[in-house]
């Protein structure tokens, strides 16, 4: 059996990922097509950190499925702590058909995925938020067509889970993605090195910059994120105000000038309207951050309806 997990964007392979993005779109026009959960069958999904989008769409996604979401709140169950994360994996995986986690380390959740007999996905962690990126490219093919050959520009926090999961997603998807940030918080060099090695072999391309303007400039699509993600609540004082680092990569009215006419502008949410964006972007007319917040559902319910089905398939 080839048990299939979803820990990291490059779990999937170009043609994998172009086929989740179908499976999406198609679960968009035909939300009740799929029964791959019907039983119903539970998936489990846990959050260490706060939660509102994935937990939703996960929610909403498992029932319409067919199946049932146990959704177990991390200080309860305490991962890690109350008991081990191989003790805990060895539970659920006994009893339910998928395990969806929200964690810290990606060390967590590699581990997890070691001892489950049913697909683990990754719900965020501090390396990768893959089911965000599979929604964001969903939205851009929505809006724009053809992913292949793209430009994509995210401008922020260039070392957390959205840059490298831009930098691994996109490439997969043959896009020329451009992170724009500063020097002292570049990608880590591995991810980088595997976005580079990918795109070599999609026609994508892979920049990094800590000029916002070059970063954005003819891009078809520009995204940001928060400035201070979960877990780095401590550093907030650094890392906010206009004399933080990332002040000179939010997203203005200005900035989102050198993009491309029709270019959309994206956003993971939550946002913070006068810091990493202008309220004038996200609530302007090449927002699509609505549609990128919908489209969570439509992409993890590909995702869990593709892992069942691979792991299945040579069981
Ligand atoms: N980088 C953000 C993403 C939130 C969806 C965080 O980890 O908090």
């Amino acid at each position: 059996m080839t048990l299939r997990h979803l820990l990291a964007d490059d779990d999937l392979s170009p043609a994998e990922q172009g086929a989740v993005l179908d499976r999406a779109l198609a679960l968009k026009a035909d939300p009740f097509s799929d029964r791959c959960l019907a039983g119903p069958q539970v998936v489990a999904v846990l959050f260490d950190k706060p939660t509102l989008r994935t937990q939703l769409a996960f929610a909403t996604g498992i029932a319409q499925l067919g199946g049932h979401p146990l959704v177990v709140d991390g200080n309860l169950a305490q991962v890690g702590v109350r008991e081990s994360i191989a003790d805990v994996t060895r539970v659920l995986t006994r009893q339910v058909a998928a395990i969806v986690w929200r964690t810290f380390g990606q060390d967590r959740i590699v581990e997890m995925s070691r001892y489950a007999t049913v697909p683990v996905v990754n719900a965020l962690t501090d390396d990768y938020h893959p089911c965000q990126i599979l929604a964001d490219l969903m939205t851009i093919r929505e809006h724009r067509g053809d992913l292949a050959g793209l430009t994509l520009a995210y401008v922020g926090d260039g070392a957390n889970n959205m840059a490298h999961s831009y930098l691994l997603g996109a490439a997969l998807a043959g896009m020329h993605v451009r992170v724009g940030t500063p020097s002292a918080y570049q990608p880590k060099p591995e991810i980088l090195a595997r976005a580079r090695a990918i795109a070599a072999t999609t026609g994508g391309s892979v920049l990094i910059t800590d000029d916002p303007v070059a970063a954005v400039t003819g891009a078809d699509a520009v995204a940001t994120d928060r400035w201070v993600s979960m877990g780095q609540e401590a550093e907030s004082g650094d890392r906010k105000g206009e004399a933080g680092p990332f002040a000179p990569y939010a997203v203005s009215p200005e900035l989102m000038a050198h993009a491309a006419a029709d270019a959309v502008f994206l956003h993971c949410l939550p946002a913070y309207r006068g810091c990493e964006v202008d309220a004038a972007v996200i609530d302007g007319p090449q927002s699509v951050v609505w549609d990128e917040a919908e489209n969570r559902l439509h992409a993890q319910k590909a995702v869990l309806s593709f892992l069942l089905e691979q792991s299945r398939a040579d069981s």
